[in-house]
């Protein structure tokens, strides 16, 4: 019988997931662009982070739930959208679905997922979001667009930061490419891995699950640069729902973007996978929530792990966050029961971080409480 490992911790998790995946799968997960300066530098921005303690408060009834687009989520945090979630264990992605169904968040459904974008808003029981990467000429874009508006998603997450993908040397070492491909030097990786490949080969090769049919077909390789302001236009025009547009740093675009009449914006640096030299993104938010005011919708994701970086990223100025390759790692080290620890784990942490800063719920949080 399978017993999950327990976990308490995102090293926890990390590590029990670097030992189970191949490293080509590991890297691909883990690994961020350059030298991983911009990663790290965010990371330790948050870190210092110092949040103010305060006594005397009853804090005994404490409440996990905000609102998002008049939607009641239970807790605070949502999955970020993330390609391939299958390598890290067969059904994953269905597992963050199911996961986003019970704490009614959304998950979101990359372009390049390894399940189909319509299995997965049937899981999420409608808690799903739509990943869009505008693609060559954008005539493909617009055709998922029209498919996702037909398989029910009333939110789109258009991902801005990455015109082309960036130079991740990890990645480049290990030959990883999408869909994989397996060579001599894969091949060794995967023996040395035998438990991920068994069950890997049991249930089928992770497959770039949206473009298994000729009217949809999609190249990682091919440039997404022609991405424009018009384009952004036309998209605005096409989709009547809610409009996220993920990977935002700079105050000027949040700006303009704000004009440009989307309904919310993701600051976020793709988990520092794009552009080392990137300014940390939670230290972005702070001065974007500055730039649009209180009531314009701000999201963040990027190098949270644990439920005190939850509650640092809303007293910055988020409204909602998400989580990215930790949750991959929680399944990597024991599936969905692991998965199911990770989120309990971070839900209690911010549980406990409100209470010690004096606080009953999520709204209470911002700038002042940050040292
Ligand atoms: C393995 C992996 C695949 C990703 N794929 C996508 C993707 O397809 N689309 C997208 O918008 N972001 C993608 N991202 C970025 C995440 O949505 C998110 O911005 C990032 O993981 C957050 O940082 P964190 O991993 O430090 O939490 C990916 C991230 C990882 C780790």
């Amino acid at each position: 019988m399978f017993v999950a490992p327990k976990i308490h911790s995102y090293a926890d998790a990390r590590a029990m997931a670097r030992k189970n995946l191949p490293w080509m799968v590991f890297d691909y997960i883990d690994g961020a662009a350059g030298e991983g300066h911009g990663e790290a530098m965010n990371l330790s921005a948050l870190r210092d982070i110092r949040l103010q303690p305060r006594v005397l408060v009853n804090v005994t009834k404490r409440d996990l739930g905000v609102t998002i687009f008049n939607h009641q989520a239970k807790i605070p945090f949502g999955i970020s959208p993330m390609g391939m979630c299958n390598l890290s264990r067969p059904g994953a992605d269905l597992m963050l679905a199911r996961m986003a169904a019970r704490n009614n968040v959304p998950v979101g459904v990359s372009t390049v997922a390894s399940t189909s974008l319509e299995a997965m808003i049937e899981a999420a029981e409608g808690h799903a979001w739509f990943q869009l990467y505008f693609s060559g000429d954008g005539a493909g874009t617009t055709r998922l667009v029209e498919r996702a508006k037909a398989a029910g998603y009333r939110t789109l997450i258009m991902t801005l930061d990455v015109p082309e993908v960036g130079r991740r040397p990890r990645e480049l070492r290990r030959g990883f490419k999408m869909p994989f491909r397996i060579g001599p030097k894969q091949f060794v990786d995967f023996a040395l891995h035998p438990k991920w490949s068994l069950s890997s080969l049991l249930h089928g090769k992770p497959v770039l699950a949206n473009f298994t049919t000729p009217e949809f077909e999609f190249d990682r390789t091919e440039s997404r640069a022609a991405a424009d302001w018009t384009f952004l236009e036309r998209l605005r025009e096409q989709w009547d729902g809610n409009l996220v547009v993920k990977g935002i740093t700079s105050v000027k675009d949040a700006l303009r973007l704000k004009s440009a009449g989307v309904d919310a914006i993701q600051v976020s640096t793709h988990g520092g996978r794009q552009l080392d030299a990137a300014p940390p993104p939670i230290l972005a938010l702070r001065d974007i929530r500055q730039a649009v005011g209180d009531s314009f919708p701000l999201f963040y994701d990027t190098g949270l792990r644990s439920g005190e970086d939850v509650v640092k990223a809303y007293a910055m100025g988020a409204d909602f966050v998400f989580f990215g390759r930790a949750m991959q790692f929680a399944m990597a080290a024991g599936g969905e029961a692991c998965l199911t620890q990770y989120c309990s784990l971070i839900t209690e942490d911010i549980s406990l971080t409100l209470a010690q800063l004096g606080n009953t719920d999520m709204t209470g949080l911002s700038q002042s409480l940050v040292l």
